[in-house]
């Protein structure tokens, strides 16, 4: 079991956001990422319904593969994720997560993530409560709290995530559990140090990583900002 009092910087992983990437040399800049010490890619699949926005299936995955060994880690954020969950497994799909929202049968869901082979997380949005997880955290790898309300890259952080994100610490350290948590959305290297002191174990950032001139001193500043939470 982690120990996650004991918690370390090199623990943290940062899951940059393919919806910021240039995709026309997205191959290049995981490379980029990798050599700069990224763990995760972090792919946000969007149908236009469940959401507003319409980004990208699973095809993205495997024509990104031959570049890198980043672990990648699938945010669904679709209407009918029973559906797109096999494609994901077929693509590569290392982690996959799922929305509480609108799926009532979310058990389900994670076990067919898990029997796939992949590691099963749930998402909840800014206005659901930690404690609809409570039945299901012990089946669950990790949690993924949403800072901001899906659909875009780009928006400010919801100062709300940081008590979620605290209030399942707890339950975790209380409850002897070994989730991880995932935070997404508005993460910047100047928040990092106060989301992972709540208690984040995965920093997904999307305009934090790849805006600006420098992938490479982005994610130093990511690295920065994560040792100073210690
Ligand atoms: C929001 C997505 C996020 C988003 C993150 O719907 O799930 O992953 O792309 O982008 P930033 O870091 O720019 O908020
Ligand atoms: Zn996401």
């Amino acid at each position: 079991m982690t120990d996650f009092r004991n918690r370390r910087p090199e623990a943290i992983f940062l899951a940059p956001s393919l919806l910021s990437a240039d995709w026309s040399r997205a191959g290049e800049q995981l490379i980029q990422l990798q050599n700069a010490g990224v763990e995760w890619a972090h792919f946000d699949a969007m149908d236009g319904h469940f959401v507003p926005n319409l980004s990208f299936g699973a095809l993205f995955l495997p024509a990104l593969r031959p570049h890198c060994n980043l672990h990648f880690d699938a945010h669904l954020m679709v209407s009918n994720p029973a559906e797109r969950i096999p494609e994901f497994l077929k693509a590569g799909a290392q982690s996959i997560s799922v929305h509480v929202e609108g799926n009532p049968h979310l058990h389900r869901l994670i076990f067919q993530i898990k029997d796939g082979g992949a590691l099963a997380g749930a998402v909840l949005n800014p206005a659901t409560p930690v404690e609809t997880l409570s039945v299901l955290l012990p089946d669950l790898d990790f949690v993924l709290v949403m800072s901001v309300n899906p659909g875009f890259g780009g928006q400010k952080f919801l100062p709300l995530a940081l008590q979620k994100i605290r209030d399942l610490a707890q339950v975790r350290a209380d409850r002897d559990l070994s989730f991880k948590i995932e935070v997404d959305g508005g993460v910047v290297a100047g928040n990092a140090t106060e989301i992972v002191r709540a208690g984040a174990d995965i920093l997904v950032s999307g305009s934090g990583i790849f805006g600006g001139d420098s992938i490479a001193e982005n994610v130093a500043a990511f690295r920065v900002a994560i040792n100073a939470a210690f």
